[in-house]
């Protein structure tokens, strides 16, 4: 019962914001959660073990754990913090209670089909923000000579005991976990495997890494075309994952949004260009170090910035929801065009909700900024709509709700402890 009562208690859990303040202080960047999540299923690609540093502390990474542990591998943190992950896989089902409630898992029908010879994934089905099919994902493995067929929810895919033949595909759109999906796969195919028109945001680079220190031979990982020679077999070995360029934007957004001024530490720059290019554009000062980017917005009025969003190395669609309460009280008016998800602006509704001036035109929203934000209670209704809402809340005068933050504890590591460190006021009441 008391689980029971543990997982609904998260499930209604909220924020209680007082909002009125500048940010001011540091804050130590985690591995991103885009990265961590390849990663995780990539070690199923081998029986030996691997130990991963900077694994964020995440609902998401704890639900991947659960799937690998499903799927065969011991997982579990030495003294050091390091997640430690061994044993050989012998599970083909991913099941749908697990995968429901992360589309991530996906990812397990690669390496799964490429080492085991066989997969079963229940279908993720769509979320909030999308349909998000995975036709591509098939669509190559099949080209490397997997049957699938889709039934009762699941795709099954089987080798027939073959082992996947290299092959040459081009992605009809540009997927990031279908580019990840693939690289594994094709890991330990025979001969050689070209995806073209690859996704070339930084976590497919870290999965690249990480694959070749397991002994992968793959060229061409942050372009659109990506070489991978199959081998016989992949060895253990150690990884660190790449900051979270989400994480830090979002940060950085916030102390623009309150006018004031953060460090994000443990983050290289050259992770998050376009949207620090985008920041400047709105009047923030930025300042680079080796590996922390400082923004100082304290005294400087918040100018408007148009955005469109599209594949990396372009805006990125998951800073969207942020930026778009800089723009909400800019001195000015703006659009935020979103091209890479069909139903991505159900934040819009909740910032009205607090005072904004926006108006939904198809995929672009216009800004025409207020003053300032009123505070209110408000509803997360997915990943980054839920940042974009404690931005928010951060700027309103007054106290401001947020409820089902469930969905913040999938992909920011501590939030509430880096907001407080901040100088912000922001406690969490237990459903
Ligand atoms: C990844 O999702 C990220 N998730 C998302 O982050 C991110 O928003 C997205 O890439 C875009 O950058 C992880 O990496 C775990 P896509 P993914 O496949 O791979 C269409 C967050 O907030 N498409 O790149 O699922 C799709 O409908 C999350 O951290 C197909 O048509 O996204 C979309 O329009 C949200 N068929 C476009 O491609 C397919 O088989 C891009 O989607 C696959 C995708």
């Amino acid at each position: 019962m008391s689980f029971l009562h543990n997982l609904m208690g998260i499930l209604v859990d909220k924020f209680q914001i007082v909002g009125g303040k500048a940010l001011d202080g540091e804050v130590v960047i985690s591995g991103a959660k885009n990265a961590a999540l390849p990663i995780l299923l990539g070690t199923m690609l081998t029986k030996e073990k691997i130990v991963l540093k900077n694994v964020p502390d995440l609902r998401d990474v704890k639900t991947c754990i659960e799937l690998l542990k499903i799927l065969g591998k011991e997982c579990s943190y030495d003294e050091n913090g390091s997640l430690v992950i061994e044993g050989k896989i012998h599970n083909k089902v991913a099941p749908y209670e697990l995968v429901k409630t992360m589309r991530a898992s996906i990812m397990a029908l690669g390496p799964l089909t490429a080492f085991l010879g066989e997969a079963e994934v229940s279908l993720p089905g769509g979320c909030a923000i999308g349909a998000r099919p995975v036709d591509l994902h098939v669509k190559g493995l099949v080209a490397m000579g997997a049957n699938i067929t889709l039934d009762e929810g699941y795709i099954r895919s089987s080798t027939n005991n073959q082992r996947l033949k290299g092959a040459t595909f081009v992605m009809d759109k540009v997927s990031v976990t279908g580019t990840e999906n693939l690289m594994m796969a094709a890991t330990l195919a025979s001969g050689t495997t070209i995806i073209e028109n690859a996704a070339r945001e930084p976590e497919i680079v870290d999965l690249a890494n990480f694959l070749r220190m397991m002994g992968a031979d793959i060229k061409g990982d942050g372009s659109t075309t990506i070489t991978i020679n199959g081998v016989q077999e992949l060895k253990g070995g150690e990884h660190s994952i790449v900051a979270d360029r989400i994480e830090a934007g979002t940060y950085l957004v916030a102390a623009a949004a309150t006018h004031g001024r953060v460090t994000c530490k443990n983050v290289n720059s050259s992770l998050l260009e376009t949207v620090l290019l985008k920041l400047k554009e709105a009047n923030a000062l930025i300042t680079i170090e080796e590996n922390s980017i400082t923004l100082d917005m304290r005294g400087r009025d918040i100018l408007p910035v148009d955005i469109t969003t599209a594949p990396h190395p372009a805006f990125p669609t998951d800073m969207q929801a942020q930026f778009m309460v800089l723009n909400a009280i800019a001195k000015g008016t703006s659009t935020i065009t979103e091209t890479i998800f069909e139903n991505r602006f159900m934040h819009v509704a909740e910032l009205i909700r607090m005072g904004a001036d926006l108006k939904i035109k198809g995929n672009t929203v216009m800004c025409t900024g207020v003053e300032s934000l009123n505070a209110a209670q408000v509803m997360a209704t997915d990943l980054r709509a839920s940042a974009c809402l404690v931005i928010a809340g951060l700027v309103a005068h007054g106290t401001t709700i947020v409820d089902r933050i469930y969905h913040m504890d999938r992909g920011y590591e501590h939030i509430e402890n880096k907001i407080r460190q901040l100088g912000g006021t922001i406690e969490r009441i237990k459903g």
